[in-house]
């Protein structure tokens, strides 16, 4: 890896064994970009890739050089109003009302390692040799605001990490009313689109398209990241597939209000941004003022989505992730929200966790409804005292009681949040967020608290440490069930109230990192109800998040299998829950459920009381079988084999990092009869070794090496496949197959 910078060409090359990033400071001082794509051989100059030619219509910013203009160039930062007619990356309302600006390259700093951002969620290096940032620093001659534009490049992997930061230089406050992370022109649109979308129930499912002339976007504007979309976009070559082409992810480390957009414009090139969404943002930069903007992730591939995504897996499982839990299996848990919703005591609690750990589950966590006067979700919320009429000892007798079980005891809070119906808000009606003389709109009967103000943040602070310092609670799921209405701080004067989304997630992240630093050993799982907020930006906090509200196996296909393309499986909360399912109310088998949740964090949204001797046989055999395989579910290579969204079949693999060890998983949503035999193509494997495959926990049978079962595949047919014989086994709807391989001695 290495960052060259050439002077006399003003041209900065970032390279490493995979990608390289060319840009050049352009004849107007802007800087401009020349090349992101696989590595090439370093040269002096790269001129010959910024074309420029003359054509009519299109405005000129130098007389005697009709050919340049900013709107066919590629920018490393594009600004909108003087030549350049594509959506920006930067704005600045200055106090003449004008919002021209014009970044003029000054110089450059290359260190090592990785600078923090200060107050966000960021990749980090633990030693400086694994990566090396670039500082481009340019200024705008009229209002003195000086823009430096971050890039890290790591010595593995394509990635680039980018961010921006802007500085008052200059004598006059302005406001910023746009600053993306990420700004990337294209030199062609020859993509295919990728979005991971959705709604409640049903997040991160995959949609493609071809990119067009015009716009498309993802976006949130509802306070969080949302269920709706996810910060997360590839542009894919149309020929590119799991195994080949070019791809680019391109990925936001951010919870909040966002904006994922590409602009394929007349001449057919591509402007991708990546950043805070600029819709309700505006930000106040007195003089010597700075802001700073999240942080994008962009990773190239030439070996298509899969490569791309283990890409992504490696980097946030290792250096975006942190703490206690970054590299620990994680805990099996039971979680008690499906089991009893608010319907509770804690002798049924006691009871359902006592079966829990019988059957080999290591955590049990109590989910809503243990605090204030919540018997349901229209009180209590911000009253973080244990309700005594339910846990007559508290939660520190509560605790201590799981704790004598042999299990770790987990907690589910809601902290952002207060219910009308609470002692908080009475007492402080004014912590929420609600603009003067409007409605204040409620969600779920709450309303948000106001976390861009310090003291709210502080109180629930202590609330929760309070909790935390006496009891013996090992985890936390940290619940956000409702999008941010009528956005206004009362503590903020009127020209500032377009930070107020802004610091609301600061506030959160700022809560997030006190609590983390002073309980270490607490692992948190972020969720909003389910995967509203499923982000990198909570990762870096909180190494799991809860994938989803909906439990149903079939379902998790989709949203498991949208969700792998960036994040990694230890970050996906996935359980198995009862049958007829809560929410779609399928019954699936029981094998299946677990099948499914396998590829994730693992555990039980159920009561194992209520389950049959037998049912709980199999649980038992499930835990057992989850925890030989834990490391590699959770720590291995994950490649998605077959697409829920293409097929009846679903098919995904994890491989250990020596190939010895590989764990399949093979799921058909509906089953049928005389079907066409059935093959998997399989990856990762080596295809020098010979791997002993055992199915669904039977016996090890078969030797197959690792260029049979990736060319020729591996034989899945079964009775679907013809007709069942007398006394053989039948497929079912729902069904599914696990396959461990283990490479031969
Ligand atoms: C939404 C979450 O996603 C559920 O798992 C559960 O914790 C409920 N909230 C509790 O209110």
């Amino acid at each position: 890896m290495s960052i060259l910078f050439n002077e006399k060409t003003k041209t900065f090359h970032l390279y490493n064994e995979e990608i390289s990033y060319i840009m050049t400071v352009l004849q107007n001082g802007h800087l401009g970009q020349l090349y992101f794509g696989g590595r090439i051989h370093h040269k002096e100059d790269f001129s010959y890739l910024l074309e420029t030619s003359y054509r009519p219509m299109t405005a000129y910013v130098f007389d005697e050089d009709r050919s340049f203009s900013l709107e066919h160039v590629r920018q490393e930062y594009g600004v909108y109003g003087t030549t350049d007619f594509r959506h920006p990356a930067v704005e600045v309302l200055q106090q003449n009302g004008s919002r021209i600006s014009d970044f003029v390259y000054q110089g450059y700093e290359i260190t090592d390692g990785k600078p923090e951002l200060p107050g966000l969620p960021a990749t980090y290096t633990e030693d400086a040799k694994e990566a090396q940032t670039l500082t481009v620093s340019l200024k705008d001659p009229v209002t003195g605001i000086v823009l430096e534009l971050f890039y890290t490049i790591f010595a593995a992997g394509g990635i680039i990490a980018r961010s921006a930061r802007l500085t008052n230089e200059g004598e006059e406050s302005v406001q910023l009313t746009r600053a993306m992370s990420l700004c990337l022109d294209l030199p062609d649109s020859d993509y295919e689109w990728m979005q991971f979308s959705g709604a409640w129930a049903r997040e991160r499912h995959l949609k493609v398209r071809r990119l067009e002339q015009g716009i498309q976007a993802v976006d949130s504007m509802r306070g969080n990241s949302s269920h709706e979309h996810n910060p997360f976009i590839v542009l894919k070559r149309p020929a590119a597939d799991e195994e080949q082409g070019e791809v680019m992810g391109f990925s936001l480390v951010y919870s909040g209000n966002f904006l994922a957009q590409a602009q394929v414009d007349a001449h057919d090139m591509t402007r991708v941004l990546l950043g805070i969404h600029p819709m309700g943002f505006s930000w106040k930069l007195e003089p010597g003022a700075s802001f700073q903007t999240p942080e994008a992730v962009t990773v190239y591939s030439a070996k298509g989505l899969g490569d791309m995504s283990r890409t992504f897996h490696s980097l946030y499982r290792k250096r975006l992730a942190r703490g206690y839990w970054r590299d620990r299996e994680r805990p099996i848990l039971n979680n008690n929200w499906e089991a009893t919703y608010f319907n509770f005591t804690e002798e049924r609690l006691v009871s359902i966790a006592g079966r829990a750990k019988e059957c080999g589950v290591e955590l049990f966590v109590l989910d809503d409804g243990w605090f204030g006067a919540r018997s349901d979700d229209r009180a209590g919320l911000g009253d973080w005292e244990a309700n005594r009429d339910r846990l007559p000892d508290g939660i520190t007798g509560l605790a201590e009681k799981i704790e004598a079980l042999g299990l770790k005891f987990g907690l589910w809070f809601e902290p952002e949040m207060v219910n009308r119906d609470s002692d908080l808000y009475r007492a402080h009606p004014d912590w929420i967020l609600q603009t003067p003389d409007r409605h204040p709109s409620q969600g779920r009967s709450q309303y948000v608290l106001d976390f861009s103000r310090g003291e709210v943040v502080d109180f629930i602070y202590e609330r929760m440490a309070k909790i935390l310092r006496e009891a013996k609670v090992s985890y936390i799921k940290w619940d956000m069930n409702r999008s941010i209405t009528e956005c206004y701080c009362a503590a903020l004067p009127a020209d500032r109230q377009g930070e107020v989304f802004h610091r609301y997630i600061l506030g959160v992240y700022d809560l997030y990192e006190r609590l983390t630093s002073e309980f270490p050993h607490v692992l948190f799982e972020s969720c909003a109800s389910g995967g509203g907020r499923f982000d990198p930006g909570l990762l870096y906090y909180a190494p799991q998040g809860w994938a989803s509200d909906d439990s149903d196996a079939v379902e998790r296909l989709k949203i498991q299998y949208g969700t792998s393309f960036c994040y990694p499986l230890c970050s996906i909360g996935s359980h198995v829950s009862v049958a007829p399912n809560h929410q779609v109310f399928r019954s699936t088998p029981l094998h299946t459920r677990a099948n499914v949740a396998y590829f994730g964090t693992f555990g039980y949204e159920l009561d194992l009381n209520r389950l049959t001797e037998e049912e709980r046989e199999t649980v038992k055999a499930q835990i057992a079988f989850m925890k030989r395989y834990r490391r590699l579910f959770q720590f291995g290579d994950f490649y998605r084999l077959s697409s829920p969204f293409e097929g009846n079949v679903t098919a995904w693999m994890v491989v250990s990092e020596d190939r010895r060890k590989a764990v399949l998983g093979w799921y058909r949503v509906l089953n049928g009869v005389n079907l066409p035999y059935g093959r998997l193509r399989l990856n990762g494997l080596d295809p020098d070794l010979a791997y002993r495959i055992c199915m669904d926990g039977g016996q090890w049978d078969g030797v197959y090496y690792g260029d049979e079962l990736m060319k020729a595949g591996l034989v899945t047919s079964d009775s679907a496949s013809g007709e069942v014989p007398r006394g053989g086994t039948s497929s079912c709807d729902f069904d599914s197959r696990i396959y461990v391989l283990k490479a031969e001695e």
